[in-house]
């Protein structure tokens, strides 16, 4: 085992923890690979802004404690790097067949197909973002939020080296061609999309990029936390270093919506308007509504749901039993760890009514990790919530019953109300925009996108954030633009 795993090495083109310099025909797949990315990034990266000086943070180490290191970064220049957190020794296979036998330090051959597919998925979901993103940097709120936009990209850009790493490194071939193939599809292109549908949605302005973040790359944080329990060793390790990086990502959503809240609160206030729900009043004040967040929550949340899966799925169950997805914090979990006799409430339409049905846990592994998910993003809700009450207002922010806007699973061919009344198709196409968002609210979130970019000054649609990155003063540069 490397001794200084916890240290980066510069030295390489390619900065690693993994002794790249002594990898030779692995560096050398990863430098073959190297030039496609940078033309996918000039070509599907940031709109703009590549010679500007970003206050980016670049991990350095891998210590949870202090990994990262910030300073003025040109995006292209940006050191992305394979990085691992270290190895626990004698760590074992914690659920599944092989429950308490060593973990795998190579793939094993009989799972390897199913391995390299999950891999590709989360692959292909981290240059996806960083395309549905590209527009935003034209219509940012401020230089802190531009940087905070430009940090999420070069990140998901590092996930996608992460993943590529591990196909080139432990799949030979066809691990190359997948790295190849995941440069070249595109989000939302009609001949070759992405593989998960909400990575193919545009993310047209920035109350659904914080929407993204907090809901759909929550969904990406409960994935890393299934496959950081894998019994292949260099996946849960490369993918808890990942989750120290995703963190961000979920507080920049999070802060986001808490900003844009606190702000329509107190323009509301200002303006003396009782009624939140009073919407052409309050979009008179140039902040976004309440109900409008209401429902552009409710298409991120749906869409993110449908990453999920199946809620009955015996791809799950076999990726469980082979021992190469886990559950959510899988050790912490006191069962046998094999589910060979338990059961698991899922939700599933039976006589046109949403009911409770136990299922064979194995099969419901996708419903279970959805209900971690859910849980999780309701604590979100819980702060939004608590600055529309303390600004003295009766109007609460909740998630839509599961069974709305549902593409796959159980759902996906009847249509529910955001409090789970099943409703016929006419009904639905007559109701549906009071509850996701219409071209018209579309269109006045628009005309709210106007670039802010004198350091210390915010769009007047959202408050600035309560403490600085890396703990700069409000009026600190944190992107440098060049003209
Ligand atoms: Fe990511
Ligand atoms: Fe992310």
């Amino acid at each position: 085992m490397n001794v200084n795993i916890m240290n980066v090495d510069y030295s390489t083109k390619i900065p690693n923890n993994v002794n790249l310099g002594e990898d030779r025909q692995v560096l050398k797949a990863l430098e073959g690979w190297h030039p496609g990315y940078m033309n996918w990034w000039g070509d599907m990266g940031p709109v703009g802004f590549q010679q500007s000086l970003v206050y980016l943070r670049t991990a350095y180490s891998v210590d949870p404690r202090g990994w990262a290191k910030f300073d003025y970064v040109k995006m292209p220049e940006y050191r992305w790097g394979i990085l691992l957190a270290p190895q626990e020794e004698n760590r074992v296979i914690p659920f599944g067949e092989h429950y308490g036998e060593p973990a795998w330090q190579e793939v094993p051959g009989e799972h390897r197909a199913m391995l390299r597919r999950l891999i590709v998925i989360q692959g292909d979901t981290e240059p996806a973002s960083v395309e549905q993103q590209r527009h935003l940097g034209k219509t940012a709120p401020s230089l802190y939020d531009l940087r905070n936009l430009f940090q999420v990209n070069v990140e998901e850009g590092r996930h996608l080296w992460a993943m590529v790493y591990l196909l080139q490194k432990y799949f030979g071939r066809d691990g190359r061609e997948e790295a190849d193939e995941l440069l070249r599809r595109r989000s939302g292109d009609a001949d070759s999309p992405r593989m998960l549908g909400a990575f193919n949605e545009a993310t047209p302005d920035w109350l659904s990029f914080f929407m993204f973040t907090y809901f759909t790359d929550r969904d990406g944080k409960m994935q890393l936390h299934s496959l950081a329990q894998s019994g292949f060793d260099p996946l849960s390790r490369t993918c808890r270093f990942m989750l120290t990086e995703e963190a961000h990502h979920m507080f920049v959503g999070e802060t986001g919506i808490s900003r844009v809240v606190q702000r329509t609160c107190e323009a509301m206030r200002a303006a003396g308007i009782s009624d939140p729900a009073d919407v052409a009043k309050v979009r008179a004040l140039g902040v976004i509504d309440l109900p409008t967040m209401q429902k552009k929550l409710n298409l991120h949340y749906s869409l993110s749901l449908d990453l999920f899966g199946s809620e009955v799925s015996t791809n799950a169950a076999n990726a469980f039993n082979a021992g190469v997805k886990g559950r959510y914090h899988e050790t912490q979990i006191k069962d046998d760890h094999r589910l060979e006799n338990d059961t698991y409430p899922v939700l599933k339409l039976v006589d046109g009514k949403i009911k409770r049905v136990d299922e064979p846990a194995l099969t419901a592994l996708n419903m279970r990790l959805r209900d971690d998910y859910t849980q999780d993003c309701a604590k979100g809700l819980l702060r939004w919530n608590k600055i529309i009450s303390t600004a003295g207002y009766d109007f609460k922010l909740a998630l839509p019953n599961v069974a709305f806007h549902r593409a796959i699973g159980e759902f996906r061919d009847i249509h529910a109300t955001p409090d789970g009344v099943l409703i016929d198709d006419t009904t639905w196409n007559k109701r549906k925009h009071e509850w996701l968002p219409s071209t018209d609210d579309g269109d006045f979130i628009a005309s709210l996108m106007t670039p802010v970019t004198s350091p210390g000054e915010f769009a007047p649609w959202i408050s600035p954030p309560k403490v600085g990155i890396d703990n700069k003063p409000g009026d600190f540069e944190y992107v440098k633009i060049e003209t």
